[in-house]
């Protein structure tokens, strides 16, 4: 296990735990550490985000939703010049502010509903894709960005690039449905990796790389 945590930036603070017992966790959890993403999952995450897709871009445009974005990006020094993926992009707030740093993302979603609204936001790249069975080949990109996004390890560990990063980002923390710690991300990940971590504002970031 190596996690190293870097001090958070200023003015940040702990997120209100208050959604530890939300179905979304508990799918984060399992997910992470046990897997069982089948038909059902798949149609139950599905019909979920497919629902919220119309409200998403109006109800959680805050600025500081990506400021681990940015902050995971500078501090952990993630090159944006290759192949970027975002996985579970919604309507597109983590690939607008890659775009905004550099990149050129393929954002990726399962939600047709989600995708239509982060093309309507501006997204230019669009995939509709399961994170847990991308149409990517081994080793094939350098950087995925996880902004509020289930964690498939196996599927990160297979198309990651043998030097890609990881970037992991709990917009509100704790206190974000879909979050893992930097521990939890470190041991959840086949193999042996390298994790800086911090926060900024209300939420965490971590940025995982393998070691060697
Ligand atoms: C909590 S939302 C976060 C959206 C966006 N990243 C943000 O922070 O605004 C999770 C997103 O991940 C997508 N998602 C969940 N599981 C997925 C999977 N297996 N493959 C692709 N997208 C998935 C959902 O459709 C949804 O758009």
């Amino acid at each position: 296990m190596s996690v190293e945590h870097l001090p958070p930036a200023a003015g940040s603070a702990d997120a209100e735990i208050d959604n530890v017992d939300h179905p979304m966790r508990r799918m984060t959890e399992r997910m992470a550490f046990e897997g069982g993403w089948d038909a059902a999952a798949f149609g139950e995450v599905e019909s979920l985000f497919d629902t919220l897709s119309a409200e998403w871009e109006s109800t959680r445009n805050d600025p500081t939703r990506t400021d681990g974005v940015n902050h995971a990006i500078e501090r952990a020094r993630v090159p944006l010049g290759g192949r970027v993926v975002e996985l579970g992009t919604g309507t597109g707030f983590g690939a607008r502010r890659l775009a905004d740093l550099g990149a050129r993302p393929l954002a990726t979603d399962l939600s047709a509903g989600m995708l239509s609204e982060a093309a309507a936001a501006g997204v230019e790249r669009l995939v509709r894709a399961d994170g847990a069975r991308l149409p990517f080949p081994d080793a094939s990109i350098d950087v995925v960005l996880c902004l509020n996004m289930l964690l498939f390890p196996d599927e990160i560990d297979r198309v990651l690039a043998p030097t890609g990063a990881l970037v992991w980002v709990n917009s509100r923390g704790e206190g974000t449905p879909i979050h893992l710690t930097a521990e939890q991300l470190d041991e959840a990940l086949p193999g042996e990796w390298t994790v800086m971590a911090s926060r900024v504002n209300v939420g965490t970031w971590a940025v995982a790389r393998r070691l060697g």
